[in-house]
């Protein structure tokens, strides 16, 4: 036993790498090591020697495992040391960047283009009062726009989720004075079945200008400026009688649909245009709520979808998209 272990301490002290201690482990302590026989050969003696000799093979096996241990630590810190922390043989985590959602997109190009045009952009609250969104608009109690079906009204309040962006023209015209040139972009919510062409949350935005002199052939040449530098082309445009009640004279533009040039498909719901704007004069009550005088000043208003003007761009045939979150669309912009 003492040869033994005087041997074992010799090896284990001339080792230099890990790869010794690991076969000195191996040759001493493992299944088939020199230790091991002894502890095997314990049964075939006499009871006292079994028991001396048993102490003191297991003594033995102690201490060996705690010189190979230490002289393992020895070793691995060192090798650690070299290495310092960082490995710099494994590959780099590449950086994922995101990009702009497609709506994101069209919303800065239409800012940019309205803003090149001398428009200002300002901003409202998406969550409106009952003032804002329908009274200072014109928009009668019984009006069914006031309508559950239509409004997300707000639990025991008056206030509810805007169902356009005109209220931001109040907004606007209270707190400033004409002569005015603003569009405002924004997200709005609707109460409605959604389909190819409706979503019950889109973008509109709204456009107002307010001087001396301003007419609706004022508004067709900015809104088909607007188109060409858009869609960078001529795009067919054409303006319908309509009716709102905060504007009058109004009308609705439409433009020949880019899906399916003109011809017919689900976007445009077979007709081969497409509405992508509300608009007309603004009304001299709504003037008024805005603190502005009518006999002096007039102009035009008008809020368009973002989002059919998006689709009509990109070609894509259902508005339902945008806001699918599916990675195979969006990775496409
Ligand atoms: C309005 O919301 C008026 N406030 C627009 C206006 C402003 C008129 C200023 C006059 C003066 P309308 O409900 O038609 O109007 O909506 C305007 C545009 O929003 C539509 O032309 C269409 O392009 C888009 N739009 C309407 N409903 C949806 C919907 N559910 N999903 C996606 N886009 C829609």
């Amino acid at each position: 036993m003492n040869s033994l272990k005087t041997q074992a301490i010799e090896e284990i002290n001339k080792s230099s790498e890990l790869k010794d201690l690991n076969e000195a482990y191996r040759k001493y302590l493992g299944r088939e090591g020199e230790i091991g026989k002894i502890l095997k050969s314990l049964k075939d003696m006499a009871e006292e020697e079994r028991r001396n000799i048993g102490k003191e093979a297991n003594e033995l096996k102690a201490f060996l495992e705690k010189q190979i241990n230490d002289k393992k630590s020895v070793f691995l810190n060192s090798a650690k040391k070299k290495a310092g922390s960082f490995d710099i043989s494994i590959p780099g985590r590449k950086a994922r960047t995101g990009h702009l959602h497609p709506l994101t997109l069209v919303k800065r190009q239409i800012e940019q283009i309205f803003q090149e045009m001398g428009f200002s952009i300002v901003l409202g609250p998406e969550m409106e009062t009952e003032w804002y969104n329908f009274d200072a608009l014109n928009i009668p109690k019984d009006h069914p726009a006031r309508d559950m079906w239509d409004t997300f009204w707000l639990k025991n309040s008056k206030n509810l989720l805007r169902t356009h962006t005109s209220p931001v023209q109040i907004r606007y015209m209270e707190r400033n004075n004409p002569p005015i040139k603003i569009i405002a972009p924004g997200r709005i919510f609707r109460h409605e079945a959604t389909d190819a062409s409706h979503e019950i949350n889109f973008y509109q935005v709204e456009g107002l200008m307010i001087d001396k002199e301003i007419s609706a052939s004022n508004f067709k040449a900015i809104i088909q400026e607007f188109f060409s530098r858009f869609f960078g082309k001529v795009v067919e445009a054409r303006l319908r009688p309509s009716f709102f009640p905060f504007t009058e004279p109004s009308f609705e533009v439409d433009m020949s649909c880019l899906v399916c040039e003109g011809t017919g498909c689900s976007t445009c719901s077979g007709t081969g245009w497409i509405e992508v704007m509300g608009a007309g004069m603004v009304h001299p009550n709504v003037l008024k709520a805005g603190g502005i005088a009518p006999k002096d000043w007039q102009g035009f208003a008008f809020g368009m979808g973002m989002d059919r003007l998006a689709m009509m761009k990109y070609k894509i045939n259902d508005v339902r998209l945008f806001y699918s979150g599916d990675l195979r669309f969006l990775n496409q912009f």
